[in-house]
């Protein structure tokens, strides 16, 4: 898991000004809410009193309120009132948690798990299909895997996998992947593929008679873990699988998902398009639950890819210069550190700006940056 980034933390209906959401991410837990003026906030959730979960509180003037002695806290995270103290003395400093940045879009609440000055944090991905609701029909769910959000991402960016997982898809007899380009920018990559899929079933046979070959083009973005599949199933019908993917912890990942069509535009057509949307990822639940090891490994010699696997290894290299840069949060030492004894907080901009000042928390282990392990192993 990686901080400095852009991760989906819930639906923007989850989140309200009646009461606080607790939400668990990246092993970590947090509290949204929104305010008065109904503005989205993400604050860490342990109160820096006593420890008690601040998501487990109820919202007092646009602020939440601790459940266990009502100290109150606004959006910045800093806390406002403490009804135990007399009026008229001054709330210390260090009365505050970590706030991170948040940004609504596609229905989705984004959060910014990092310290990063606002200029340099990476873009949201495009969907423009998302607003234009006059050519396109979009729905929406949820799927919950027992498996590392990294390996989830790679599912997605998988040519050779579908003939194989997917029957509907592709065809295992014509399982060959030809050239590809992939195409890179600095946050995302995407790379075009053909295949021969087999004759649709159902509803679907109106659109195509013929084994005709299907372009389909599946593309990551860094922030939110974000998976876009585009496949084009004949030059005019052309339809959108966008999902985010969550890392709630090491193995667990809640992934929304957006599909978008350009056809069968009315909404009589959901529920076919849903559920043909649920069986791919319960087929690519069966097997990606099941890979061992459940983490990408970091020595990226100890999986063999072909030439198929590109995409993937795109994908792999540029979550490789995140780690390289220090910003992959240290799992084992952090599960030592919370097993009971301590709680720990991603670094949030504020923090970064006090230098670490008048914040009560640590912050959680990460893995040390490329340079210090070129160091290290100079040292020994
Ligand atoms: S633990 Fe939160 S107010 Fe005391
Ligand atoms: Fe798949």
């Amino acid at each position: 898991m990686i901080i400095n980034q852009w991760y989906v933390a819930a639906d923007s209906t989850e989140v309200t000004a009646a009461a606080p959401a607790k939400v668990r991410l990246c092993g970590l837990d947090f509290t949204l809410f929104r305010d008065a003026a109904g503005r989205a906030h993400c604050i860490s959730d342990v109160c820096v009193h006593r420890g008690a979960s601040l998501g487990e509180g109820r919202m007092e003037k646009g602020c939440v309120e601790c459940p266990y002695h009502g100290w109150q806290f606004d959006g910045a995270g800093n806390v406002v009132r403490i009804p135990s103290l007399p009026a008229e003395t001054p709330i210390p400093k260090r009365a505050r948690v970590d706030s991170y940045p948040v940004i609504e879009r596609y229905g989705w609440i984004w959060v910014f798990l990092g310290d990063l000055p606002e200029a340099e944090r990476p873009p949201l991905p495009d969907f423009p299909e998302y607003a234009d609701t006059a050519n396109w029909r979009t729905i929406r769910g949820d799927w919950h895997w027992r498996a590392n959000y990294a390996r989830i991402v790679e599912n997605g960016l998988d040519f050779s996998h579908a003939p194989f997982v997917h029957p509907s898809f592709g065809d295992r007899d014509r399982a060959e992947i030809h050239d590809f380009e992939i195409e890179q920018d600095a946050w995302s990559a995407r790379a075009k593929v053909t295949y021969i899929p087999p004759l649709p079933r159902g509803i679907w046979k109106l659109m195509r008679k013929e084994r005709t070959p299907v372009q389909a083009q599946p593309s990551f973005h860094l922030s939110g873990a974000t998976m876009r599949l585009d496949v084009w199933l004949t030059s005019s019908w052309h339809m959108v699988i966008f999902d985010v993917n969550t890392p709630v912890d090491e193995t667990r990942t809640h992934t929304r998902w957006i599909m978008a069509r350009n056809f069968f535009r009315h909404p009589l057509f959901d529920g076919d398009s849903r559920r043909r949307t649920l069986k791919i990822f319960a087929q690519d639940t069966q097997i990606v639950e099941k890979i061992c090891p459940e983490i990408v490994p970091t020595d990226l010699r100890e999986e063999l890819s072909v030439k198929s696997d590109g995409l993937m290894n795109a994908f792999r290299q540029r979550r490789r210069e995140l780690i390289e840069r220090g910003w992959a949060i240290d799992v084992d030492m952090l599960r030592h550190h919370i097993d009971g004894k301590r709680a720990l907080v991603i670094p949030s901009p504020a923090r970064r700006e006090s230098q670490g000042r008048n914040f009560v928390l640590k912050t959680v282990p990460l893995l040390p940056p490329r340079a210090e392990i070129a160091l290290q192993s100079a040292a020994q």
